[in-house]
């Protein structure tokens, strides 16, 4: 019987983080305070985070055979990732641009390089051969739509949960988002869908999780009034990967067996508390973090958190 565990289907990339004064608005320039390469890639940073809260984790994706690739896989293997099934492939590994101001706000440029070339064969093969029932596979589409379907695929095939995070979005077919039990995208994310929650649960999506910054989160599901998690109030120095970390809380409790409220609640308060440190996974907190900021504990890194209700929409 295969453990139960969380299998990240997703990117890796190096990041060049840019920092400046304010975000450029379109025609201006801006100097540039500072520079630092750090890992990231959606995908990595997601199992990076799961590992980070005691997770057994496997991240599937692809890196180019170049110094960016070894490092980039080095890194997550040192993190706890189980890394066995990456692929390397012809072509640089990804890189992304991330510019960010001083109150942590960015914007993010990505070149996908070798996260093009991820096959879906490998994808399904990864997947049936390091998951079971209880496990979560997690998606999102900085690689290509046919390994994310084969994703899909192969969780329903192993009796897996299913969650896709639609970012960077784009319009998805109606066939792989049946797949998805849960569809985790931001506020942007959601519009740029085209496609309302009430749709999205016609073709099957179990629940819409709509993360919203500093707001918190949105839990919709069929037939009942939204919930919202609110996020934990904390110093913010940088919000790049705060979503990477939410989405990978919320398949790690899901994956320890927590409900879907707590699940969201667990997320936005780790979502919150990723914030407080510089780049995608300059803090990756802890379980026993998390679960001390879900308490109140005074001695944790933020305000009490206030509880989950309805969002009056
Ligand atoms: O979500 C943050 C990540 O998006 C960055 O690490 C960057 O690599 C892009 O994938």
């Amino acid at each position: 019987m295969t453990a139960a565990r969380v299998v990240v289907v997703g990117s890796l990339n190096t990041d060049h983080v840019l920092s400046v004064t304010s975000l450029p608005v379109r025609g201006e320039t801006v100097p540039c305070l500072g520079e630092v390469m750090a890992h990231g890639g959606k995908g990595a940073n997601q199992a990076a985070a799961s590992a980070a809260l005691g997770l057994e984790t496997v991240f599937v994706g692809a890196v180019g055979a170049d110094a960016a690739g070894e490092a980039g896989v080095g890194e997550l293997r040192r993190a706890g990732v189980d890394v066995s099934a990456v692929q390397r492939v012809a072509g640089p590994t990804g890189k992304a641009t991330v510019v960010v101001d001083p109150d942590g706000a960015n914007f993010i440029i990505v070149e996908r390089g070798a996260n093009a070339a991820l096959e879906p064969d490998h994808v399904h093969r990864a997947i049936t051969e390091s998951a079971g029932p209880g496990s979560m596979i997690l998606a999102s589409l900085e690689i290509p739509l046919d390994a994310v379907a084969a994703a899909g695929q192969a969780a329903r095939h192993v009796g897996a949960g299913f969650v896709l995070n639609p970012a960077p979005a784009r319009l998805l077919p109606d066939d792989l988002l049946s797949a998805c039990d849960i569809l985790m995208p931001n506020e942007v994310e959601l519009a740029q869908l085209q496609m309302p929650p009430e749709r999205l649960f016609t073709l099957g999506v179990g629940a819409v999780v709509v993360t919203r910054g500093e707001e918190g989160a949105d839990l919709l599901r069929p037939g009942r009034r939204p919930t919202r998690f609110p996020a934990l109030r904390v110093d913010v120095r940088d919000t790049t990967g705060a979503g990477d970390t939410f989405v990978a809380a919320f398949c790690a409790a899901r994956t320890l067996g927590f409900d879907l409220d707590t699940s969201c609640r667990f997320a936005a308060i780790a979502g919150s508390l990723s914030t407080t440190g510089a780049g995608a996974r300059g803090h990756l907190p802890s379980r026993p973090e998390v679960e001390r900021a879900m308490t109140g504990d005074p001695a944790s890194r933020g305000a009490p958190w206030p509880a989950p209700g309805p969002t009056g929409r």
